[in-house]
């Protein structure tokens, strides 16, 4: 083979040269370029300008818009209801996560017409895993393949309106002369599907792997042919499971899902907040409860801090399960507006059950757990705090107010702790004791047991 028939790919970011580099120009990701064929191009042969039709948009066909449901809630309410008829959509996640089992177990809930391609395990395998999932055999029809074409002719053949592929790195496409799971197949096999998924109004359900940089392997690319991405996620050390939208042309990324997995397979958690706060020590220093907003449900959290002296030149800062950068904020605000010396301590964060938190609106609960580590003062008893730190030490209002506070009530708390613009605009007043605060001064003075 020439050298002139082959290119350089970049595995994180699809960025291609002709000649091999140790650094990708594009990502700066080290060590990630890898050899491939390049394909001839086929000739392009222009459509006969009769061929060519517009669509006007109140043509479109609305029975289209019917979800398909995959009778799992929390995976319906991440895909923005169900499935989309003829749309593609991509679910990553490490090894061992659990994306098979999620695929199957919806495979098997799912009323329309279902085939489960899998390149990777046999269908003894399957069924062993379906036995274990309580998962009656003859509920799906199983493919094992990893040839496109043959896969092709089954779906022509059986006409599902749902194909599930698991996962996208065993697939090839014949013509290709570059071995399943490099980044040239991928994006064919993912493309041919896409364009099948159209064509045939069938919607696919394609498995990937997420490289150790915690992208979908090499395809980067994927990401701008599917219409969505799930990312199924969760810690080693925990049995829950978050299903996240990344992308979702029909529905809000802000959704998320979580699951348990137990030997059964992944049950739904309906009330995380009870779950998030079942192993709470119940008078510790340190611990602050707040509730968070994932997507459009409120969470009830355990914020955990632990403050100790430095004996050392550097002292620590760690954070897990919320940013470190945000987290150094905080600390300036307390050490400038609260007059706590933390400079010379070192500071442990940590949001209990693995969950990772992005909102403001959990920066008060982290100043009153660092105020209460630091200063050995227990917060008081069932109590809940909500609020943004703002530069200044003020406490700035945060959305979905009435939200929080009902999901605090719904688990019995006895008072909760809101920034003061909050309160002027709040419907709810009676069933909970409401504090309002302006500045994060004053809110260590209510948090805080004397
Ligand atoms: N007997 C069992 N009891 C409890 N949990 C189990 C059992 N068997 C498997 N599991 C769980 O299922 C996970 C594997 O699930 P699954 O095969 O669906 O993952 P996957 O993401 O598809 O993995 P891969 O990347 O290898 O395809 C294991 O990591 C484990 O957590
Ligand atoms: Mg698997």
């Amino acid at each position: 083979m020439s050298k002139s028939n082959i290119k350089y790919v970049c595995s994180n970011c699809g960025y291609e040269s002709i000649k091999w580099l140790g650094r990708c120009p594009s990502c700066e990701n080290w060590n990630t370029f890898l050899e491939e064929f390049v394909e001839e191009k086929k000739k392009y042969s222009r459509k006969k300008i009769s061929d060519i039709h517009l669509s006007k948009l109140n043509s479109a066909d609305y029975e289209f818009e019917k979800r398909i449901k995959t009778y799992i809630e929390e995976f319906d309410r991440v895909l923005g209801g169900g499935l989309m008829p003829g749309s593609v959509v991509l679910i990553g996640g490490d090894p061992g996560i659990g994306k098979s089992t999620l695929v199957l177990q919806a495979a098997a809930k799912i009323k329309n017409k279902v085939i489960y391609v899998s390149g990777e395990e046999s269908v003894n395998q399957i069924n062993l895993r379906a036995k274990r999932l309580n998962i009656s055999s003859n509920e799906i029809s199983i493919l094992t393949e990893t040839n496109l074409d043959v896969i092709f002719s089954a779906i022509e053949k059986f006409e599902p309106e749902v194909v599930i592929i698991d996962s996208i790195q065993t697939i090839y496409k014949p013509e290709l002369e570059n071995t399943p799971g490099t980044i040239t197949q991928i994006r064919e096999c993912t493309s041919e599907l896409m364009q099948l998924a159209k064509k045939k109004k069938c919607t696919v359900l394609i498995v990937g792997h997420v490289t150790k940089e915690g992208i979908i392997a090499g395809p980067k690319i994927l990401e701008h042919i599917v219409d969505t991405v799930l990312q199924f996620e969760g810690e080693r050390s925990y049995s829950y499971r978050i299903l996240r939208a990344h992308k979702n042309r029909f529905g809000s990324t802000n959704e998320i899902g979580i699951f348990e997995m137990h030997e059964d397979g992944l049950h739904e958690v309906k009330n995380p907040s009870e779950i998030f706060l079942g192993e709470r020590e119940k008078e510790i220093t340190g611990s602050v409860i707040t509730a968070s907003i994932e997507g459009t449900r409120p969470i009830l959290l355990e914020v955990q801090a632990l403050v100790t002296p430095s004996y050392y030149g550097n002292p620590q800062r760690v954070a897990t399960g919320f940013d470190y950068r945000r987290l150094s904020i905080l600390l300036a605000v307390l050490e400038k507006r609260a007059n706590l010396k933390l400079s010379s301590q070192n500071v442990f964060l940590n949001i209990a059950g693995g969950i990772r938190i992005e909102e403001p609106a959990v920066d008060l609960a982290i100043c009153c757990a660092i105020a209460s580590s630091y200063s050995n003062q227990f917060v008081k008893s069932g109590m809940v705090v909500i609020g943004e730190v703002g530069l200044g030490g003020e406490v700035r209002s945060v959305n979905n107010i009435e939200k929080r506070i009902q999901e605090a009530v719904k688990l019995g708390f006895k008072s909760i702790v809101i920034p003061k613009n909050n309160y002027k605009t709040l419907n709810i007043k009676n069933s909970i004791e409401i504090i309002p605060v302006e500045n994060v001064t004053a809110t260590l003075t209510n948090v805080l047991k004397a």
